[in-house]
């Protein structure tokens, strides 16, 4: 019989933490596709608050039980990491107008650097828009509570990070 080539998509991201928003988004990609990697790497414009083994453990604890999801990291170009995973899809999340303009330049730029690539944009549940790893955080650090924007070992984790650092 024919083998049909798996359906595979990488939702890449620095994930620092990872937020509900991100959640819904990887769990909306995982009934689209066969497989999901959810793929964290250091995004050179920012300097993250977790390790990126922080951030691997803390995104596995909170959707690792998904059968379909896979939960990795990489360094280098993320094309070259998609083709190395025998991906053809890249995965976004566009919460509001304003993600847009990086959005497309990112995913522009990425079929510049590789054709065979396509990247698709997913909307998060609407009460999930507002939500982002920098407000987050800011949040945590000033005492407020984020149990509704992250899964509890984020908030446990960013309550540790910042008690550290006091
Ligand atoms: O969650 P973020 O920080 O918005 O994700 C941005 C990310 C990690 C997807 C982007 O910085 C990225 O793809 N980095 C890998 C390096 C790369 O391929 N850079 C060229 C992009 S055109």
């Amino acid at each position: 019989m024919e083998q049909v080539p798996l359906k595979i998509a990488v939702y890449p991201g620095s994930f620092d933490p990872v937020t509900n928003g991100h959640l819904d988004v990887a769990r909306r990609a995982a009934m689209m596709f066969d497989k999901v990697i959810v793929a964290l790497t250091h995004n050179v414009e920012k300097s993250p608050t977790f390790s990126i083994g922080e951030r691997v453990e803390l995104t596995r604890q909170a959707i690792g039980d998904v059968p379909n999801i896979e939960v990795d990291a990489f360094d280098g170009l993320l094309v070259h990491y998609v083709r190395q995973k025998g991906a053809l899809v890249i995965v976004r999340g566009l919460r509001a107008v304003s993600d847009f303009e990086y959005e497309l330049q990112l995913a522009l730029m990425n079929r510049e650097l590789e054709p065979r690539v396509e990247t698709i944009f997913l909307a998060p549940k609407d009460e999930y828009t507002f939500i982002s790893s920098r407000l987050v955080k800011e949040i945590a650090k000033l005492g407020g509570d984020v149990s509704a924007f992250v899964p509890p070992a984020v908030k446990t984790a960013l309550a540790r990070k910042f008690a550290a650092r006091k």
